[in-house]
């Protein structure tokens, strides 16, 4: 029995080695390990897009996709935009990378300014992804304190069900243990709002994510759970990376919350999803902390290779010009209008169990037990499944099905990823 058990394992084994051979093969994969991604799983070798236009996809074999969910939130004006695609084109001409560390570009001037005068900061160190830059505000926060001389602030207070990303300091300050619970060994304890006294002498941050937790499967958080941040002691930084660029109806979600941060961490949309580049703003306040004499040590110690790149500037400032010049705040907004039209319905249907929306956010949490799973597939990839082949690409969170979309989309593609969902999900 044991043998014949072991002999079955063996031949489950060889099949799945064959099938990546063949994928490996065909189609010249295998090599590219996917974040996030189960790679003995057929969708993981099949879908390989080629190219992209406003909000469409397509792969190879010429299937057209909406993107539903914005390349995990990227996409802001769609995809290939022409002008983003020259400023980085021209860019990469002139000056394609020079360091941060001890020099500047004006590409980078431009774009701090520019952020700072959107946002009211003082001023901007750049990253590359949204994790860095979370990882850059913890850094920020803890040698802040330790520059003003109270070196026991050292604690950090987050959200239930926050997510900040997946280097170690990020992860800490998240509290999904699915994406954590396995490297525990190595991340720092975080502590929840409400459940720590904000006066207490050694908290140095409190971190959000303010009004949506996108990957808590867009958990929506009422902007009065944000109230007593006001006037506390400890520095507010807000994460800013999935909700920022117009994403939640008003160009950053802390407009439309009871507060005002002192770090403000951007990325993805920044550069309307073209390039990788992140930010971390801060007030003056904080800045001026780190000024002194260079042998007093007070300068930031943190920083990384790409900082500042000058394409990635140049690919952000054309995406800013884009805001003015399409009014994507007011294509945003009647988006969103289009989207809850369809909300309402859907909140009715007996697989639905919740429907959560903030501007072009939405969350559609399904019953998971009353759906049927399909071979590996659980519930929501079923559906999610069923969508693909419908000509919609989205992804799952656990079990909900997400509907981000860029906000160039136009109302019938909205319409028409709400019709496949309601197919898929039967009357
Ligand atoms: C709120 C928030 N913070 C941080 C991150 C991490 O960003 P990145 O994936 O660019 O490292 C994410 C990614 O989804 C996010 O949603």
């Amino acid at each position: 029995m044991v043998r014949l058990r072991g002999a079955a394992l063996l031949l489950a084994q060889g099949v799945r080695r064959i099938r990546r051979v063949q994928a490996t093969v065909m189609l010249g994969t295998g090599h590219h390990w996917l974040p996030f991604t189960q790679m003995n799983a057929p969708e993981a070798h099949l879908r390989r897009f080629v190219r992209g236009e406003g909000s469409w996809l397509y792969d190879e074999s010429g299937g057209r996709l909406f993107d539903a969910v914005s390349s995990i939130w990227t996409t802001i004006h769609g995809h290939c935009h022409p002008r983003i695609a020259e400023a980085i084109a021209k860019q990469a001409h002139l000056l394609d990378h020079a360091t941060s560390l001890g020099a500047s570009n004006p590409v980078a001037e431009s774009l701090a300014a520019r952020l700072c005068a959107l946002t009211g900061m003082g001023h901007a160190i750049f990253a590359s992804d949204g994790a860095s830059a979370v990882e850059t505000a913890i850094k920020i926060a803890l040698q802040y304190w330790q520059n003003l001389g109270q070196s026991q602030r050292t604690r950090i207070v987050r959200l239930h069900g926050s997510y900040h990303g997946d280097t170690v300091g990020a992860m800490s300050c998240s509290n999904i243990a699915l994406f954590n619970e396995r490297f525990s060994a190595i991340t720092f304890e975080t502590f929840e709002l409400g459940s720590v006294d904000l006066t207490s002498e050694d908290i140095a941050a409190v971190i959000v994510e303010p009004l949506v937790q996108a990957a808590a499967g867009m958990r929506t958080v009422s902007r009065h759970r944000y109230e007593m941040l006001v006037g506390m002691t400890p520095l507010l930084i807000c994460d800013e990376i999935a909700t920022g660029f117009g994403r939640t109806g008003t160009m950053f979600a802390f407009e439309q919350a009871p507060i005002r941060p002192d770090l403000l961490v951007l990325g993805k949309g920044i550069t309307g999803g073209a390039l990788a580049l992140s930010a971390t703003l801060a007030t003056d306040r904080l800045y001026d902390a780190f000024l002194g004499d260079y042998l007093e040590f007070k300068h930031l110690f943190h920083g990384h290779s790409y900082a500042g790149n000058p394409i990635a500037c140049a690919a952000a400032l054309a995406s800013l010009a884009l805001f003015d010049e399409e009014h994507t705040i007011v294509a945003a907004l009647s988006l969103a209008a289009c989207i809850r039209r369809r909300l309402d319905s859907l909140r009715l249907h007996a697989l639905v169990r919740d429907v959560r929306a903030v501007g072009t956010m939405v969350g559609v949490e399904l019953h998971a037990e009353r759906i049927e799973p399909r071979g590996s597939l659980t519930p929501a990839w079923r559906i999610a499944d069923g969508l693909y082949r419908a000509g919609h690409f989205t992804r799952p969170i656990g079990d909900v099905i997400q509907f981000v979309p860029p906000l160039c989309a136009r109302e019938e593609q909205v319409d028409s990823f709400f019709d496949a969902l309601t197919v898929e999900l039967g009357p």
